[in-house]
């Protein structure tokens, strides 16, 4: 096959992608030029970002960066190999007895990023001939983890625990011997609404084998007493064998970690999780921010409070505006439009009104159910709130979105 060939592979793809750029719609790799909180400068103009998962505005705490500065000068700016053989700061160590205390678990594992921990970790718990038992939306990375496992997977309908309990016990006719794990996510990373885990918990009553994984990344820091989580706002801790969460939220640094109280399947796990052993370790400067933020959470709730203030009030204007926010009861507000091209023009227009929010599209959604996907932080003002929703009950009136539909420019 010849480079031409490859080529040709690409082009209905890119096809899609010149429409947008010809239009001067299109929403993705925009260059980032400032930050300032959570202000970002973009085209020479700033504009008000909804777009981070930066939850509780830590990333620009000084107190963080400080921390991430004195471990740069402290222990360099990067580690020159895998954790397994030359990278292993006393840091990680440290940093995953507080990680595991705060989910409320005995030991942790700290990967490079979210999506390696759920990489690594699914095909070290899980081989062929075993059932992996998974809500239909869950992350990429998931379902990339369960790709490389070998297992079967066995998608039940999202977040709907009669679904599962009738897939898995169809899956475990077919294997009996099959070990099962149930994977969801605590909040939906795109609508915001919440995993019901008493119900998905339930299904033990018939599988006393199942094991749980639960991926946190956003609900870690938001949900649950000190934003311990998901499993701790249900009170289910102790029922999910695994937590996974990631830096790269609320915690305002990069990396992943994956949380549990057994310590020999963890101990086989640092030996064996591939994007542990063959990719390097994150530098001190991750880490240091990362433990810097969870010590700021644990110590100040004033940041989570102010998040479902903000977010709570925010949900119920854009409601207000007749605008559909879908099932989300979180910090993760969907704004739900449709078409991809409607979704393109409502998030040019409140670019030039001084919001940045790019639509979420196909793959992250399913087809023709575009969203904008709206996360404030705890560091908005009242007055940033006022902005942000000001731009959008005027592109819900251009648009005419709301509870008649899309305009005529769906
Ligand atoms: C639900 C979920 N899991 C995992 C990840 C991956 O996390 P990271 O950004 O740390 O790679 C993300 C990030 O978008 C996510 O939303």
């Amino acid at each position: 096959m010849s480079i031409s060939t490859l080529r040709e592979r690409c082009l209905p793809y890119l096809s899609f992608v010149d429409q947008y750029r010809s239009q001067e719609i299109y929403p993705y790799f925009r260059p980032i030029e400032g930050v300032r909180g959570p202000e970002v400068l973009i085209q020479g103009s700033w504009r008000l970002s909804v777009a981070s998962n930066d939850y509780l505005g830590l990333s620009h705490d000084p107190r963080v960066a400080e921390s991430a500065v004195q471990a740069s000068r402290q222990w360099g700016t990067g580690l020159g190999g895998s954790r397994f053989l030359c990278g292993n700061l006393s840091l990680y160590q440290e940093l995953e007895g507080r990680l595991a205390a705060w989910v409320g678990k005995k030991t942790a594992l700290v990967h490079a990023t979210g999506f390696s921990a759920n990489l690594g970790a699914i095909p070290v718990l899980l081989g062929r001939g075993d059932i992996v038992l998974c809500d239909r939306r869950v992350h990429a990375s998931v379902l990339e983890g369960c790709g490389a496992s070998g297992a079967r997977l066995v998608p039940f309908a999202h977040n709907d625990a009669s679904s599962a309990a009738g897939r898995l016990a169809r899956a475990r006719q077919k294997m009996p011997q099959g070990l099962p794990l149930l994977i969801t996510e605590g909040v939906f990373s795109m609508d915001g609404d919440l995993a019901p885990l008493p119900d998905l918990l339930a299904l033990r009553e018939r599988a006393p084998d199942l094991l749980f994984y639960l991926d946190d990344a956003h609900g870690l820091g938001v949900m649950g007493p000190g934003g311990r989580g998901s499993a701790a706002h249900f009170g289910v801790t102790e029922g999910i064998d695994f937590i996974m969460g990631t830096f790269s939220k609320s915690l305002a640094s990069v990396g992943g970690f994956i949380a549990s109280d057994d310590l020999t399947v963890m101990d086989f796990m640092r030996h064996q999780s591939r994007s542990l052993m063959f990719s390097a370790a994150l530098p001190a400067a991750n880490l240091a921010a990362a433990m810097k933020a969870l010590e700021i959470i644990q110590g100040e709730p004033q940041h989570v409070e102010r998040l479902w203030r903000i977010s709570t009030q925010a949900r119920q204007a854009l409601q207000g505006m007749g605008l559909d926010t879908g099932g989300s009861s979180t910090p993760i507000i969907p704004v739900k439009i449709g078409s991809t091209m409607l979704a393109a023009l409502v998030a040019r227009d409140l670019l030039e009104l001084g919001v940045f929010a790019p639509p979420a599209i196909f793959p992250a959604v399913a087809q023709n159910q575009a969203l904008i996907r709206v996360a404030f932080n705890s560091a908005f003002s009242d007055e940033q709130v006022e902005r942000v929703l000001s731009a959008f009950a005027e592109v819900a009136r251009r648009h005419g979105l709301g509870q008649d539909g899309p305009g005529p420019q769906a």
